[in-house]
């Protein structure tokens, strides 16, 4: 089996390799990595061509254009790279009977729901980057709409950390001098570690043989269990990096809850960025392997905990 993976060098792509080690001495797969230099997604005919010379059974779309508020004024760059380009890795599967999986965000709704968002529920972004993933999402609909061939996962997630930047790094680099920091209250999600993430999506599409297994098409919400906020989560890595021993000058006392309104940024984020996950879980549960739900028994927290320990051991705080 052929399995092509964009985004390398990003944060989720970063999750896959330690995966597949496993993986390969299971079965026949080939895995090709591929980064920005080796295939620029913002040019439709690199991409054909990437997936012309690699044939794969299997492409996961690691990459996206994610940088929130600057995609308000680079909306054209955001769209080749967020619909164009997984629009075309769509078609190649569909024509050609692979497997395609691709992510996408709780940007796609607005958040003004009062509770947990269902798969189904009306996409209405409130910014570019948010409306380039779902028009990401509606083509790849499309593409398979039209083909009785191959088959295709969109995993919804959010708030992700990993290897790279993220929220939890930019609170620790920011506790290293800062004695006093503002953090948002009122903006509700669950933040995914990169690990889980990839793992959850090769649960979904590869039987305990590493081989490819049949799924049904469509949208999963993929976050682990719990919510939060994102003064909380500020709050829990300073105090997971104190318990791990690290020397920061911010004390978890010294955070202070503030409104979104307070913190106005180019782009706009929704408010509740909750996602139901019995879609997922029912599906992984279906193809046969109950034992891959033990990893939906863990709450968010612990793998931040675990994350931020792992950075101290590092040497990353
Ligand atoms: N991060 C989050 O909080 C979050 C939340 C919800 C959903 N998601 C979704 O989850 C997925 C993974 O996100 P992530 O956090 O892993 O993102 P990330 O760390 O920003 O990585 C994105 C990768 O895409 C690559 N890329 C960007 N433009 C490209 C281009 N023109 N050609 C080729 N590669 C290009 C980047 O390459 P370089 O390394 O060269 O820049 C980077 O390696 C994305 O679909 C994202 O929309 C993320």
């Amino acid at each position: 089996m052929n399995i092509l993976i964009f985004g390398k060098d990003g944060q989720l792509g970063k999750a896959f390799p330690s995966l597949f080690e496993s993986a390969t001495q299971l079965s026949n797969i080939q895995v090709q990595y591929v980064g920005r230099s080796d295939c620029d997604l913002s040019q439709t005919d690199a991409v054909k061509q990437c997936l012309i010379d690699a044939k794969p059974d299997l492409i996961i779309n690691a990459a996206a254009y994610t940088a929130v508020d600057k995609a308000e004024t680079e909306v054209e760059l955001a769209f080749a790279i967020n619909a164009k380009a997984p629009e075309v890795m769509a078609l190649y599967a569909a024509e050609h009977g692979a497997t395609l999986l691709h992510y996408s965000t709780d940007y796609v709704f607005d958040g003004s729901k009062a509770g947990y968002y269902q798969e189904d529920d009306e996409r209405n972004p409130l910014g570019a980057y948010g409306k380039s993933k779902a028009a990401g999402e509606l083509a790849i609909e499309r593409a398979f709409s039209d083909s009785a061939r191959g088959q295709y996962a969109i995993f919804r997630t959010s708030w992700v950390y990993g290897v790279g930047g993220n929220f939890i790094k930019t609170i620790l680099r920011l506790a290293k001098d800062r004695e006093e920091l503002k953090v948002i209250q009122d903006q509700v999600g669950v933040p995914t570690s990169a690990n889980w993430l990839a793992a959850v999506s090769l649960d979904l599409v590869l039987n305990s043989n590493g081989q490819l297994q049949t799924f049904d098409s469509g949208i999963y919400h993929a976050v682990p269990p719990g919510e939060t906020n994102w003064y909380a989560l500020a709050c829990l890595a300073i105090e997971s990096a104190n318990a791990a021993g690290a020397s920061l000058k911010l004390s978890q006392s010294a955070i202070k809850p503030i409104m979104a309104v307070e913190y106005p940024l180019p782009a706009p984020r929704p408010m509740n960025s909750r996602m139901a996950t019995e879609k997922l879980k029912q599906a992984i549960a279906a193809a046969g392997d109950v034992s891959k739900l033990q990893r939906w028994n863990k709450p968010w927290s612990e793998d931040v905990q675990a994350y931020v320990q792992q950075l101290a051991k590092d040497g990353q705080i």
